[in-house]
């Protein structure tokens, strides 16, 4: 059986919605993690991810390994004894460790794959808690809007443990996002905003608010189609994400580059310090967009239309 999730990108709100702020997220379908799940000859659970170079009996590896951890707690909720023997493939066009949700996707395409290997019927609402504890085992403290906006595979408002909301698009826009190429992994930065927030969190409520407020007004602009409030949202932002330490020279600079291009606004998207930023733009200014993108040092650009 084969299954697909999608990568997905934050609109805005990405750390306040750790702190039980609204966030914006969508799917990203340009890149996708794929998983097919077949009988297998061998006895045990063989996992080949040919991208991460992994060929192995899943008890061979950490229990740990992101991989493993997927098989074992779904051996662990299944109940099925004796488990049949499997080759599992995994492949993935999201690159990692780059906000793009890349975990979240593979932990939901084997989840769906398995599930319908063994004809074992779980509405999506089970798969994104599943999902979300194992984002919780690899991330510390999610929010748990990665598994959700890739489970659902729709625009999703998020507050965290309230019950998923989409939201609608007035005018549909263009986004460009760009990858800086430094891997950047979720867990740390989230680690870090947790230590900075002990240690002052009048300071970083005040913060937090600031981002929810953004979230909200965000919310509205793309259901009633003002691309230019949009943009602007997107800029201020981006600048408390540099407040909040998350940002980086390398994401600053593919910030900067598509606004000189005359994008009407740009702000990293995910755990920051790397990994990818995204540009708001009119459809035909996309292509040049992305060229001034690659020109600044990115090392990836996708085209995507909400
Ligand atoms: C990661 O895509 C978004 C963060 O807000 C972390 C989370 O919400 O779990 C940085």
């Amino acid at each position: 059986m084969k299954s697909s999730a999608p990568g997905k990108i934050i609109l805005f709100g990405e750390h306040a919605v750790v702190y039980g702020r609204p966030a914006l997220a969508v799917p990203v379908t340009q890149v996708h993690a794929d998983v097919e799940v077949t009988a297998s000859s061998r006895n045990g659970i063989w996992i080949d991810a040919p991208d991460i170079n992994l060929h192995a009996e899943v008890n061979t590896l950490p229990s740990d390994h992101p991989i493993a951890s997927v098989i074992h707690n779904f051996l662990f909720i299944s109940r099925i004894s004796p488990f049949p023997n499997l080759d599992i493939k995994i492949t993935s066009t999201i690159p990692v460790a780059s906000g793009l949700g890349s975990g979240a996707a593979v932990t939901v395409a084997l989840t769906r794959a398995l599930l319908s290997h063994l004809d074992y019927p779980m509405p999506d609402e089970g798969i994104n808690s599943f999902a979300y504890e194992i984002e919780k085992l690899h991330h510390g403290t999610p929010s748990g809007i990665d598994n959700t906006v890739v489970t659902y595979a729709k625009p999703v408002y998020f507050i965290k443990g309230q019950p998923i909301e989409t939201f609608s698009v007035g005018n549909p826009f263009t986004i460009v996002i760009g990858n800086t190429g430094v891997s950047a992994p979720t867990k740390e930065s989230v680690a870090d905003v947790r230590k900075l927030w002990e240690a002052d969190q009048a300071k970083w409520e005040g913060m937090f608010d600031k981002v929810g407020t953004i979230a909200k007004e965000a919310r509205k602009a793309i259901e009633s189609g003002k691309a230019k409030v949009l943009g602007k949202l997107m800029n201020q932002n981006h600048t408390l994400l540099q407040e909040m330490t998350v940002s980086s020279p390398e994401l600053d600079n593919l910030v900067s580059a598509v606004l000189n291009a005359g994008a009407a606004g740009a702000k990293l998207s995910g755990g920051g310090r790397g990994g990818n930023m995204i540009a708001l733009v009119e459809k035909e200014k996309a292509p040049v967009i992305s060229e001034a993108l690659l020109s600044a040092g990115a090392t990836r650009t996708i085209i995507t239309t909400v």
